[in-house]
């Protein structure tokens, strides 16, 4: 019965499957990642003789950071699996999880998923982990998504403690093995001892793609998600040649999506052109709804915010003394704690460090109230309304 329902909510003539247009699907086969994958499981040869690896994997948005890792990790748990090794498989977004504590606490929750939500220390989750380690005698593959936001503030310990993992009680190796994610470089946020552990030949840089790169994904995507015919091939090229600007696959995934919507809701039975350019109008290769997902409540009810202030009074910036007073009034709404000043200072800054907003001094010199906040790509109404449905 459930199913029939399903089917008729998410059935539709032109898309197959819908699921494989979502924001973490991960495709069999990733076109022209093939090079760094290989690069990849060179690097993590000495996981099977228990020697950890640390890795960097960097490169601008939408280049392929996160599925490319997901893919990896994914594939190396299942072959460790037939060789009769257990490799846990932890994957964290900073973004969301940007403190030393929630990052163990994420990883905690893989071993044990009713592991209480506050009460231990870091050292005490430290332990607890190692304990789950050694009684199941497996190694953890942790990635750390977007690790610039954990590292930022300099205060945490977490690669240290992870890389020297092993205590003087067991004569094995390190059983933690980090691979770390960034569109910047974090090196220069590591101190001294975190960065001895990280060789810096272990980075894999992800270039942009280019525009042919761009069409192939898209039309595997074509063909993972839509029923055949459906999307005509001038589409794909259209679709190739507007993110090619930006050579962002993210963005191009979503174009198609949107375009496919469009054509569904007109009840056509094939995507052309037109419903490209439709998308287009929609869609902001800076403030992807996709990248809004990763955002945790409170950055987006702060982002929220500013989105209102710019949009009632028609301004260009608002500033962050009036950004603040809306975000107070936007928390009671939606009925969250508001929490204190430097923390929605801190909310702030991890929207701009993920792209979606511009912050200049105001020149005014008043600490804290002293910026503007502006918005790069996208109207600000527009990204209202989808941050009101993103928080329903
Ligand atoms: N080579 C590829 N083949 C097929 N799909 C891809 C490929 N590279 C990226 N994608 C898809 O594009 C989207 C964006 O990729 P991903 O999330 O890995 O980007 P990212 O580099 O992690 O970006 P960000 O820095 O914004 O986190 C995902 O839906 C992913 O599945
Ligand atoms: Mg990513």
């Amino acid at each position: 019965m459930g199913s029939i329902i399903e089917d008729e909510l998410f059935s539709s003539s032109i898309i197959k499957d819908l699921h494989a247009l979502d924001f973490d699907y991960v495709p069999g086969e990733l076109p022209h990642r093939t090079e760094q994958l290989k690069k990849l499981a060179s690097m993590f040869k000495p996981v099977f003789v228990n020697i950890a690896q640390n890795v960097l994997i960097q490169g601008p948005v939408g280049t392929g950071k996160t599925a490319m890792t997901k893919y990896f990790c994914q594939s190396l748990v299942q072959i460790a699996r037939k060789q009769g090794k257990v490799l846990e498989y932890v994957h964290i977004n900073c973004r969301k999880r940007s403190t030393d504590a929630m990052v163990l606490l994420g990883i905690l929750t893989h071993f044990d998923a009713r592991f209480p939500d506050r009460g231990f220390s870091v050292q005490e989750m430290l332990q607890i982990l190692r304990n789950h380690l050694q009684r199941k005698e497996s190694q953890l593959l942790l990635v750390l998504d977007e690790v610039d936001a954990l590292l930022r503030k300099g205060k945490s310990n977490l690669i240290y403690d992870l890389t020297r993992f092993n205590d003087e009680t067991t004569k094995t190796g390190n059983p933690v093995s980090v691979i770390m994610i960034s569109q910047k470089d974090v090196f220069t946020d590591l101190d001294e001892a975190a960065l001895s552990t990280f060789k810096r030949s272990n980075t894999i840089i992800l270039e942009k793609y280019t525009r042919d790169q761009l069409f192939d994904i898209i039309q595997q995507r074509v063909r993972l998600a839509f029923h055949t015919n459906t999307v005509r091939g001038e589409s794909i090229e259209l679709i190739a040649d507007i993110a090619s600007e930006y050579g962002d696959a993210r963005f191009s995934i979503e174009l198609l999506w949107k375009a496919g919507m469009y054509a569904d809701e007109k009840h056509v039975k094939q995507v052309v052109p037109e419903h490209v350019r439709a998308a287009k109008a929609e869609t902001y290769s800076i403030v992807t709804e996709t990248k809004l997902k990763n955002l945790g409540k409170h950055q987006l009810l702060a982002l929220l915010s500013i989105a209102k202030r710019l949009q009632k009074e028609d301004t260009a910036y608002a500033n962050t003394g009036d950004v603040e007073k809306t975000y107070a009034i936007t928390c009671e709404e939606y009925a969250e704690d508001v929490r204190g000043h430097t923390i929605f200072l801190d909310y702030l800054k991890e929207i701009e460090l993920a792209g979606f907003i511009r912050v200049k001094p105001s020149g005014k010199g008043q600490v804290g109230n002293s910026q503007f906040i502006s918005l790069p790509d996208i109207p600000a109404e527009v990204l209202r309304s989808k941050l009101e449905e993103l928080l329903t």
